[in-house]
Protein backbone atom coordinates (compact mmCIF):
# COMPACT_ATOMS: atom_id res chain seq x y z
CA UNK A 1 0.00 0.00 0.00
CA UNK A 2 0.75 3.38 -0.97
CA UNK A 3 0.13 6.66 1.19
CA UNK A 4 -0.60 9.76 1.03
CA UNK A 5 0.65 12.76 3.68
CA UNK A 6 -1.92 15.04 4.77
CA UNK A 7 -1.63 18.52 5.35
CA UNK A 8 -1.11 18.08 9.27
CA UNK A 9 1.17 15.08 8.57
CA UNK A 10 -1.24 12.10 9.01
CA UNK A 11 -1.10 9.81 6.62
CA UNK A 12 -4.07 8.53 4.33
CA UNK A 13 -3.82 4.92 2.02
CA UNK A 14 -4.52 5.58 -1.57
CA UNK A 15 -6.71 2.55 -1.82
CA UNK A 16 -9.89 2.86 0.41
CA UNK A 17 -13.29 0.97 0.19
CA UNK A 18 -16.53 2.39 -0.81
CA UNK A 19 -19.60 1.62 1.30
CA UNK A 20 -21.91 3.35 -0.53
CA UNK A 21 -25.47 1.53 -1.26
CA UNK A 22 -24.12 -1.27 0.88
CA UNK A 23 -26.67 -2.37 3.26
CA UNK A 24 -26.75 -2.07 6.85
CA UNK A 25 -26.89 -5.93 6.93
CA UNK A 26 -24.24 -6.62 4.50
CA UNK A 27 -21.89 -4.31 5.88
CA UNK A 28 -20.24 -5.95 8.49
CA UNK A 29 -19.12 -9.08 6.24
CA UNK A 30 -18.20 -6.74 3.66
CA UNK A 31 -15.68 -4.58 5.56
CA UNK A 32 -14.53 -7.74 6.89
CA UNK A 33 -13.44 -9.52 3.80
CA UNK A 34 -11.77 -6.34 2.06
CA UNK A 35 -9.75 -5.69 5.66
CA UNK A 36 -8.48 -9.34 5.14
CA UNK A 37 -7.72 -8.35 1.47
CA UNK A 38 -5.31 -5.88 3.12
CA UNK A 39 -7.69 -2.72 3.08
CA UNK A 40 -7.12 -0.07 5.76
CA UNK A 41 -9.44 2.88 4.48
CA UNK A 42 -13.14 2.71 4.97
CA UNK A 43 -15.25 5.43 3.69
CA UNK A 44 -18.64 5.93 4.87
CA UNK A 45 -21.18 8.56 5.37
CA UNK A 46 -23.83 9.04 7.83
CA UNK A 47 -25.99 9.38 4.84
CA UNK A 48 -25.37 5.48 4.08
CA UNK A 49 -26.67 4.48 6.97
CA UNK A 50 -23.74 1.80 7.84
CA UNK A 51 -21.71 3.75 10.41
CA UNK A 52 -22.85 1.29 12.97
CA UNK A 53 -21.74 -2.31 11.43
CA UNK A 54 -18.47 -0.93 10.47
CA UNK A 55 -17.29 0.18 14.13
CA UNK A 56 -18.52 -3.54 14.84
CA UNK A 57 -16.36 -4.95 11.69
CA UNK A 58 -12.95 -2.72 13.11
CA UNK A 59 -13.51 -4.14 16.88
CA UNK A 60 -14.41 -7.99 15.21
CA UNK A 61 -10.90 -7.48 12.82
CA UNK A 62 -8.66 -7.74 15.64
CA UNK A 63 -6.63 -4.97 13.61
CA UNK A 64 -5.06 -2.19 15.88
CA UNK A 65 -7.15 0.78 15.45
CA UNK A 66 -4.20 3.37 14.83
CA UNK A 67 -3.83 0.78 11.69
CA UNK A 68 -7.66 1.69 9.87
CA UNK A 69 -8.49 4.90 8.43
CA UNK A 70 -12.19 5.89 8.65
CA UNK A 71 -13.86 8.85 6.84
CA UNK A 72 -17.37 9.61 7.73
CA UNK A 73 -19.20 12.61 6.10
CA UNK A 74 -21.79 15.20 7.83
CA UNK A 75 -25.40 16.18 6.13
CA UNK A 76 -27.08 19.19 5.62
CA UNK A 77 -29.70 18.99 8.26
CA UNK A 78 -26.31 19.52 10.77
CA UNK A 79 -24.63 22.11 9.44
CA UNK A 80 -24.09 24.37 11.93
CA UNK A 81 -21.24 25.29 14.33
CA UNK A 82 -23.16 23.43 17.17
CA UNK A 83 -24.69 21.47 14.70
CA UNK A 84 -21.39 19.76 13.53
CA UNK A 85 -20.21 19.01 16.67
CA UNK A 86 -23.04 17.24 17.80
CA UNK A 87 -23.21 15.34 14.37
CA UNK A 88 -19.53 14.78 15.10
CA UNK A 89 -19.99 13.13 18.50
CA UNK A 90 -23.42 11.08 16.98
CA UNK A 91 -21.29 9.61 14.17
CA UNK A 92 -18.73 8.60 16.97
CA UNK A 93 -21.17 7.42 19.37
CA UNK A 94 -23.00 4.93 16.06
CA UNK A 95 -19.59 3.42 15.59
CA UNK A 96 -18.05 3.01 18.61
CA UNK A 97 -15.37 4.94 18.27
CA UNK A 98 -12.99 7.49 19.78
CA UNK A 99 -11.80 9.25 16.99
CA UNK A 100 -12.87 9.21 13.07
CA UNK A 101 -9.43 9.67 10.61
CA UNK A 102 -11.19 11.87 8.39
CA UNK A 103 -14.86 13.78 8.98
CA UNK A 104 -15.66 15.23 5.31
CA UNK A 105 -18.50 17.91 4.81
CA UNK A 106 -20.70 15.58 2.14
CA UNK A 107 -21.59 18.97 0.47
CA UNK A 108 -20.78 22.82 0.15
CA UNK A 109 -24.22 23.74 0.70
CA UNK A 110 -26.28 25.57 3.21
CA UNK A 111 -24.46 26.94 6.29
CA UNK A 112 -20.90 24.93 5.60
CA UNK A 113 -18.59 27.98 6.51
CA UNK A 114 -20.47 27.55 10.18
CA UNK A 115 -20.00 23.58 10.04
CA UNK A 116 -16.68 23.88 9.04
CA UNK A 117 -15.82 26.33 12.05
CA UNK A 118 -17.58 23.09 14.01
CA UNK A 119 -15.07 20.39 12.49
CA UNK A 120 -12.46 22.77 13.42
CA UNK A 121 -13.43 22.66 17.02
CA UNK A 122 -13.71 18.66 16.39
CA UNK A 123 -10.44 18.54 14.82
CA UNK A 124 -8.65 21.04 17.81
CA UNK A 125 -10.58 18.14 20.68
CA UNK A 126 -9.27 15.09 18.37
CA UNK A 127 -12.34 13.83 17.65
CA UNK A 128 -11.26 13.68 13.86
CA UNK A 129 -8.01 13.60 13.35
CA UNK A 130 -8.09 15.16 9.67
CA UNK A 131 -11.19 17.27 8.51
CA UNK A 132 -12.29 17.76 4.98
CA UNK A 133 -14.75 18.93 1.75
CA UNK A 134 -16.40 16.73 -0.54
CA UNK A 135 -17.95 17.65 -4.10
CA UNK A 136 -15.99 20.83 -3.84
CA UNK A 137 -15.01 22.55 -7.88
CA UNK A 138 -12.26 24.67 -7.64
CA UNK A 139 -13.77 28.10 -7.10
CA UNK A 140 -15.47 26.68 -4.05
CA UNK A 141 -12.14 25.35 -2.55
CA UNK A 142 -10.43 28.94 -3.73
CA UNK A 143 -13.32 30.52 -1.78
CA UNK A 144 -12.62 28.24 1.35
CA UNK A 145 -8.88 28.83 1.34
CA UNK A 146 -9.09 32.20 1.04
CA UNK A 147 -12.32 33.22 3.66
CA UNK A 148 -10.19 35.19 6.79
CA UNK A 149 -11.77 33.11 9.09
CA UNK A 150 -11.38 29.55 7.98
CA UNK A 151 -8.48 28.71 10.20
CA UNK A 152 -7.53 25.13 9.27
CA UNK A 153 -7.89 24.53 5.23
CA UNK A 154 -9.33 22.01 4.10
CA UNK A 155 -7.18 18.47 4.21
CA UNK A 156 -9.22 16.47 1.77
CA UNK A 157 -11.68 17.41 -0.92
CA UNK A 158 -13.56 14.01 -2.37
CA UNK A 159 -15.00 14.64 -5.75
CA UNK A 160 -15.52 12.15 -8.65
CA UNK A 161 -12.92 11.64 -10.74
CA UNK A 162 -12.06 8.90 -13.54
CA UNK A 163 -11.25 8.59 -16.71
CA UNK A 164 -14.00 10.20 -18.29
CA UNK A 165 -14.16 12.61 -15.39
CA UNK A 166 -10.52 14.10 -14.84
CA UNK A 167 -11.35 17.93 -13.16
CA UNK A 168 -7.93 19.05 -14.10
CA UNK A 169 -8.82 22.65 -12.92
CA UNK A 170 -9.75 21.07 -9.31
CA UNK A 171 -6.59 18.31 -9.39
CA UNK A 172 -4.49 21.38 -10.04
CA UNK A 173 -6.01 23.74 -7.32
CA UNK A 174 -6.25 21.37 -4.83
CA UNK A 175 -2.72 20.88 -5.12
CA UNK A 176 -1.74 24.92 -5.11
CA UNK A 177 -4.18 24.63 -1.85
CA UNK A 178 -1.81 21.75 -0.17
CA UNK A 179 -5.17 19.44 -0.32
CA UNK A 180 -5.32 16.10 -1.38
CA UNK A 181 -7.92 14.74 -3.94
CA UNK A 182 -9.69 11.77 -3.28
CA UNK A 183 -11.64 10.01 -5.91
CA UNK A 184 -14.98 8.56 -5.34
CA UNK A 185 -16.35 6.70 -8.08
CA UNK A 186 -12.91 5.99 -9.37
CA UNK A 187 -14.97 3.43 -11.70
CA UNK A 188 -16.95 6.11 -12.95
CA UNK A 189 -19.91 3.69 -11.26
CA UNK A 190 -19.06 1.14 -14.42
CA UNK A 191 -20.59 3.59 -16.62
CA UNK A 192 -19.90 4.67 -20.50
CA UNK A 193 -19.16 1.15 -20.85
CA UNK A 194 -15.82 1.96 -18.62
CA UNK A 195 -15.24 -1.55 -18.54
CA UNK A 196 -14.95 -2.41 -22.35
CA UNK A 197 -13.53 0.86 -23.52
CA UNK A 198 -11.17 0.60 -26.28
CA UNK A 199 -8.52 2.62 -25.04
CA UNK A 200 -8.48 1.11 -21.44
CA UNK A 201 -9.06 -2.25 -23.11
CA UNK A 202 -6.05 -2.01 -24.99
CA UNK A 203 -3.56 -1.02 -22.53
CA UNK A 204 -4.92 -3.33 -20.36
CA UNK A 205 -3.42 -5.95 -22.63
CA UNK A 206 -0.14 -3.94 -22.59
CA UNK A 207 0.30 -4.91 -18.79
CA UNK A 208 -1.39 -7.72 -18.17
CA UNK A 209 -3.95 -5.54 -15.75
CA UNK A 210 -7.91 -5.59 -16.05
CA UNK A 211 -9.22 -2.13 -16.98
CA UNK A 212 -10.25 -1.18 -13.60
CA UNK A 213 -6.94 -1.76 -12.31
CA UNK A 214 -5.54 0.40 -14.85
CA UNK A 215 -8.22 3.26 -14.09
CA UNK A 216 -7.80 3.36 -10.86
CA UNK A 217 -3.66 3.12 -11.37
CA UNK A 218 -3.65 6.40 -13.60
CA UNK A 219 -5.77 8.10 -10.44
CA UNK A 220 -2.98 6.70 -8.11
CA UNK A 221 -0.23 8.09 -10.49
CA UNK A 222 -2.26 11.57 -10.72
CA UNK A 223 -1.59 11.33 -6.49
CA UNK A 224 -5.22 10.86 -6.19
CA UNK A 225 -6.64 8.37 -3.71
CA UNK A 226 -9.30 6.23 -4.75
CA UNK A 227 -11.75 4.44 -2.94
CA UNK A 228 -14.06 1.70 -5.05
CA UNK A 229 -17.00 -0.60 -4.20
CA UNK A 230 -16.94 -3.92 -5.01
CA UNK A 231 -19.86 -6.53 -4.09
CA UNK A 232 -17.36 -9.29 -5.28
CA UNK A 233 -13.81 -10.75 -3.63
CA UNK A 234 -12.05 -11.07 -6.52
CA UNK A 235 -12.79 -7.53 -7.57
CA UNK A 236 -11.77 -5.72 -4.45
CA UNK A 237 -8.43 -8.01 -4.42
CA UNK A 238 -8.04 -6.75 -8.05
CA UNK A 239 -8.75 -2.59 -6.93
CA UNK A 240 -6.24 -2.89 -4.04
CA UNK A 241 -3.30 -5.13 -6.42
CA UNK A 242 -2.29 -1.63 -8.44
CA UNK A 243 1.19 -1.38 -6.84
CA UNK A 244 3.07 -3.48 -9.27
CA UNK A 245 2.96 -1.88 -12.27
CA UNK A 246 3.51 1.70 -13.57
CA UNK A 247 1.81 3.39 -16.51
CA UNK A 248 3.97 5.11 -18.59
CA UNK A 249 3.83 8.64 -19.80
CA UNK A 250 2.73 8.10 -22.95
CA UNK A 251 -0.04 5.12 -21.40
CA UNK A 252 -1.31 8.18 -19.25
CA UNK A 253 -1.19 10.78 -21.99
CA UNK A 254 -3.49 8.65 -24.03
CA UNK A 255 -6.33 7.87 -20.75
CA UNK A 256 -5.59 11.63 -21.10
CA UNK A 257 -7.92 11.88 -24.15
CA UNK A 258 -11.00 10.19 -22.40
CA UNK A 259 -11.86 12.84 -20.44
CA UNK A 260 -15.38 14.30 -21.32
CA UNK A 261 -15.05 16.96 -18.80
CA UNK A 262 -18.15 16.65 -16.86
CA UNK A 263 -20.61 14.31 -14.91
CA UNK A 264 -22.57 11.57 -15.96
CA UNK A 265 -23.44 10.29 -12.82
CA UNK A 266 -24.70 13.82 -10.95
CA UNK A 267 -24.84 17.35 -12.32
CA UNK A 268 -24.21 19.00 -9.12
CA UNK A 269 -24.35 22.29 -10.52
CA UNK A 270 -28.40 21.24 -11.66
CA UNK A 271 -30.34 23.87 -8.97
CA UNK A 272 -32.76 20.37 -9.29
CA UNK A 273 -30.07 18.10 -7.54
CA UNK A 274 -29.41 21.06 -4.55
CA UNK A 275 -33.13 21.47 -4.34
CA UNK A 276 -33.17 17.39 -3.77
CA UNK A 277 -29.80 17.33 -1.38
CA UNK A 278 -31.66 20.38 0.60
CA UNK A 279 -34.04 18.08 1.13
CA UNK A 280 -32.88 14.86 1.12
CA UNK A 281 -33.98 12.59 4.36
CA UNK A 282 -31.79 9.50 5.75
N1 LIG B 1 -18.75 12.02 -1.55
C1 LIG B 1 -19.73 11.65 -2.34
O1 LIG B 1 -20.65 12.43 -2.65
C2 LIG B 1 -19.73 10.25 -2.89
C3 LIG B 1 -20.59 9.93 -3.96
C4 LIG B 1 -20.57 8.63 -4.46
C5 LIG B 1 -19.69 7.69 -3.93
N2 LIG B 1 -18.87 8.02 -2.88
C6 LIG B 1 -17.92 7.04 -2.30
O2 LIG B 1 -17.14 6.46 -3.35
C7 LIG B 1 -17.27 5.05 -3.32
C8 LIG B 1 -17.11 4.45 -4.70
O3 LIG B 1 -18.03 5.01 -5.59
P1 LIG B 1 -19.20 4.18 -6.29
O4 LIG B 1 -19.48 2.97 -5.48
O5 LIG B 1 -20.32 5.11 -6.51
O6 LIG B 1 -18.62 3.80 -7.72
P2 LIG B 1 -17.33 3.02 -8.30
O7 LIG B 1 -16.46 2.53 -7.22
O8 LIG B 1 -16.79 3.85 -9.39
O9 LIG B 1 -18.01 1.81 -9.07
C9 LIG B 1 -18.59 0.73 -8.46
C10 LIG B 1 -19.07 -0.17 -9.60
O10 LIG B 1 -17.95 -0.75 -10.27
C11 LIG B 1 -18.04 -2.16 -10.23
N3 LIG B 1 -16.69 -2.68 -9.98
C12 LIG B 1 -15.89 -2.44 -8.91
N4 LIG B 1 -14.70 -3.03 -9.05
C13 LIG B 1 -14.73 -3.66 -10.25
C14 LIG B 1 -13.78 -4.45 -10.96
N5 LIG B 1 -12.57 -4.68 -10.48
N6 LIG B 1 -14.15 -4.94 -12.18
C15 LIG B 1 -15.38 -4.71 -12.68
N7 LIG B 1 -16.32 -3.98 -12.05
C16 LIG B 1 -15.99 -3.45 -10.84
C17 LIG B 1 -18.99 -2.48 -9.11
O11 LIG B 1 -19.71 -3.62 -9.44
P3 LIG B 1 -19.99 -4.79 -8.38
O12 LIG B 1 -20.41 -4.17 -7.09
O13 LIG B 1 -21.01 -5.61 -9.05
O14 LIG B 1 -18.67 -5.46 -8.23
C18 LIG B 1 -19.93 -1.26 -9.10
O15 LIG B 1 -20.95 -1.45 -10.06
C19 LIG B 1 -18.65 4.84 -2.68
O16 LIG B 1 -18.87 3.52 -2.24
C20 LIG B 1 -18.63 5.88 -1.59
O17 LIG B 1 -17.89 5.42 -0.48
C21 LIG B 1 -18.88 9.30 -2.38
Amino acid sequence: MEFKTLANGIKMPMVGLGVFKVSPNKTKNYVLAALKQGYRLIDTAQTYKNEKEIGEAIRESGIPRKDIFITTKLFLPDYSFEGAQEATKRSLDIMGLNYVDLMLLHHPMADYLGAWRGLENMYKEGACKAIGMSNCFPNTIADICETQTVKIKPMINQVEMHPFNQQNLNLKTMENYGIISEAWAPLNEGKRNIFKNTILTKISKKYNKTVAQIALRWNIQRGVIVIPKSDYDYQLKENINIFDFKLSYADMKEIEKLDIGHSEIVDLLNPKFVKYIHNFKY
